[in-house]
């Protein structure tokens, strides 16, 4: 049996599984792609979670959240550049730090990709339940158990929608991608030309009522700007989606690098203005844990046609994210599958090209917890397996600039040794700053993870 630590060659990484795509697309399709998986619930729905636990200063858990996945993101289209049309931070793993780390991160994306399908689900639902309600749908089937409802049928319903679209081998339309980007946003920048006007500096005050480290209140709960960023993070990421298109790409390596960085810089000037009109409009206690903050601020601040406007664009344009990740989900199942790493029957592909078997069990499991749980805390669980993987992203650049300095390198981070370091330790300190149950599920979900990989994947492992 081989090692715990074998390596894959670097350009053992998948190759389209033997199809060659035409190359159409160029960097504008490709931000496109990049911000239409990045801005979705957490600016939407999170901006108000976050809101709660930071105050005002929720502001800087941008800044901070935004700046360590910049930083990751640097790496990402390093790595992505050099190893394109790969199975992400799983694949730049197997190749540069060998067969388990690789387990872990493929795991932990499982994880990520999964929980994220949840999250926007239910933040989806959070928007489209004042519509549904006004029509006569019971409220006690719009939210979970520990939110007073019983199930959340919407968020279910919107995942089998997405789910369904997958399996009848719907190819991501280029175009439909750009039009729903552009409903996004508009309704952003209606939010942000709306509430402005109403900037009010003593809605800042006092900026930082939580302080800046996570710290638990007398209530237990766990509050400061460093809990809310962690929270936040799950605005930001998103960007990987691009380096799947890599190889219908013109020129994979100035596109790639321009998508990535440039959908992170424009997301992050998008979200500050948001965030800066939203905490200034109104006090953050009205919009705090709101399941749909920015069309309760709109409201707060009597405009009812933008809210409903914002609303009804967020219900259309949302599920561009949904897309995104379970489409994600099934690939990296699907990669490590072939790699025998999981059994290689689920991820049978059908007549209709797509991994039926593989959607449908993701899409299953993901519409229960959708169905149960709040959005703070799948977000949170989200946020820890992309964290991790973010952290071995940035090692595998790090750890290849030192084993092979000379290897192309199409697109080089600035100033890595400044950059991957920064990554790396940010990603720790988000992780730490989430949660305590949510880094105890985490080990968990880990533990389980390498007793699959001892009982089953290491044998199974094709060489
Ligand atoms: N960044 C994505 C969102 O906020 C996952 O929905």
């Amino acid at each position: 049996m081989h090692g715990i630590f074998r390596r894959k060659a670097i350009d053992a990484s998948d190759r389209g599984a033997g199809q060659t795509l035409t190359p159409t697309l160029s960097w504008p399709h490709l931000m496109a792609l990049g911000v239409g998986a990045i801005v979705g619930t957490g600016i939407l729905t999170l901006i108000g979670v976050g809101a709660d636990r930071a105050g005002p200063a929720v502001i800087l858990s941008f800044v901070i959240a935004g700046g360590i996945c910049a930083c990751a993101a640097l790496a990402y289209a390093e790595m992505a550049t050099m190893m394109p049309a790969s199975g992400a931070a799983y694949s730049y793993s197997y190749a540069v730090l060998g067969e388990i780390i690789a387990w872990v991160v493929g795991w932990s994306l499982i994880l990520e990709y999964s929980l994220v399908v949840s999250t926007v689900a239910v933040g989806w639902s959070g928007y489209a339940a004042p519509l549904l309600t006004s029509i006569g749908f019971p409220a006690m089937l719009t939210q979970g158990p520990e939110l007073g409802g019983l199930v959340n049928v919407p968020a279910i319903g919107i995942i089998g929608i997405v789910a369904a679209l997958l399996i009848f081998g719907t190819r991501e339309s280029a175009t439909l991608n750009a039009v729903l980007v552009a409903v996004k946003l508009v309704a952003l920048t209606v939010f942000v030309v709306v509430t402005l006007p109403y900037f009010n500096a003593a809605n800042l005050e006092p900026f930082m009522p939580y302080g800046f480290p996570k710290s638990v209140d007398a209530a237990g709960a766990e509050r400061g700007v460093m809990a809310a960023a962690a929270i936040i993070f799950f605005a930001f990421y998103g960007f990987d989606a691009i380096s799947t298109a890599a190889e219908e790409t013109k020129n994979p390596a100035r596109d790639l690098a321009i998508g990535i960085v440039g959908s992170m810089v424009a997301c992050i000037i998008i979200y500050m203005l948001v965030a800066v009109a939203a905490v200034g409009a109104v006090s953050y206690t009205a919009f705090a844990n709101s399941a749909e903050p920015l069309a309760l601020v709109l409201r707060e601040l009597d405009q009812p046609a933008a809210a409903t406007f914002l609303a009804v664009s967020a219900v259309i344009a949302l599920p561009t994210v949904l897309l995104a990740f379970l489409f994600g989900q099934s690939r990296i199942f699907f990669t490590m599958a072939r790699d025998g790493l999981l059994p290689r029957s689920l991820a049978k592909i059908s007549s209709r090209g797509s991994p039926v078997r593989i959607t449908i069990f993701t899409a299953i499991i993901v519409a229960i917890i959708a169905g149960v749980l709040p959005i703070d805390q799948i977000a949170a669980l989200a946020n820890a397996g992309t964290l991790a993987a973010f952290i071995a992203v940035s090692v595998c650049m790090l750890v290849l600039r030192r084993r092979a300095p000379n290897a192309e390198r199409r697109f080089r981070a600035p100033l890595a040794w400044v950059v991957g370091p920064a990554a790396i330790l940010g990603c720790l300190y988000l992780f730490f700053s989430l949660p305590s149950q949510t880094q105890f599920w985490f080990l968990l979900w880990n533990i389980g993870g390498l007793a699959v990989y001892f009982g089953y994947a290491r044998k199974n492992a094709a060489d």
